[in-house]
């Protein structure tokens, strides 16, 4: 494995571009390749079978096509049903997974109640139940799936996302900083950062919101950093591919990122 190579980072859509974000801030030197899976979105209503054999295909592209160095899987439902099987099915690949940051979530919250937000799929994971069963004692999590709102983000439908918010918010109880409420929130799905200032205003000031980027994007750099991957000059490219729309795919980057 060469340090020029580029790192392969797969979502079904648009929210992998916030872990993308972070990537790029932690590892400017990077290049990355960033595959969405738009054309078999959304994963998190979709069975475990079908998320695995997309991540597994996917994988196995970015490997035979572009000869990644490293892959991201920024999306949590996809970490969630596959990253073990891509692990073996790539054994001198790195591959960094993302799950819902509820471990850093228990040691904020005063109140020990916690709200995650996330996809039906990722809820229902096995390998979800195993890290809230590792936290048992510690706070008290209230699991809200959110049906549509991924594709909601993914569509720019600023009115959608707005409802959708406001219904899943009411439906997790009450928020802020009393005990009993609800004082923190985690996104569990990498599409929700894209609505956070949705979020934020529901749940209001006392309310703290969670997301994954800047500890997926450490732990890449830690992971590169052990094998001597890390590229040694920059500055980094980032390629776009999609099943789905590419001129949808660039705008959500040049609106996010600024690519
Ligand atoms: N962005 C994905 C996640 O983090 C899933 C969105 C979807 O396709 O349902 O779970």
């Amino acid at each position: 494995m060469q340090p020029e190579r580029p790192i392969g980072v797969f979502d079904s859509g648009v929210g992998g571009l916030s872990i993308l974000r972070a990537l790029r801030a932690e590892l400017p030197a990077e290049d990355f390749i960033y595959f969405s899976d738009a054309g078999h979105a959304p994963y998190g209503e979709k069975d475990e079978r079908f998320v695995r054999e997309r991540a597994l295909a996917i994988a196995r592209d970015l490997v035979e096509r572009h000869a990644i160095k490293a892959l991201v899987v920024a999306c949590n439902t996809a970490t969630a049903a596959a990253v073990q099987l891509l692990r073996e099915a790539h054994p001198g690949l790195p591959v960094v997974g993302v799950e819902p940051a509820i471990k850093p979530a228990a040691a904020l919250t005063r109140t020990h109640r916690v709200a995650v937000f996330a996809t039906r799929g990722t809820l229902a994971s096995a390998k979800y139940a195993a890290l809230e069963a590792s936290l048992a004692g510690q706070a008290e999590f209230v699991r809200v799936p959110c049906p549509g709102l991924a594709a909601a983000i993914e569509a720019d439908d600023a009115q959608r996302v707005r409802s959708l918010c406001e219904r899943y918010t009411g439906e997790a109880g009450r928020f802020g900083d009393a005990p009993g409420e609800i004082d923190t929130a985690v996104l569990g799905c990498t599409h929700y950062p894209f609505a956070a200032a949705v979020f934020r205003e529901l749940l209001g000031p006392a309310v703290r919101l969670v997301e994954t980027g800047e500890p997926v994007a450490r732990q890449s750099r830690r992971l590169l950093e052990e094998r001597g991957l890390l590229r040694p000059r920059g500055p980094g490219a980032v390629h776009l591919e999609t099943t789905g729309s590419l001129t949808a795919l660039q705008a959500a980057a040049s609106r996010w990122l600024g690519l």
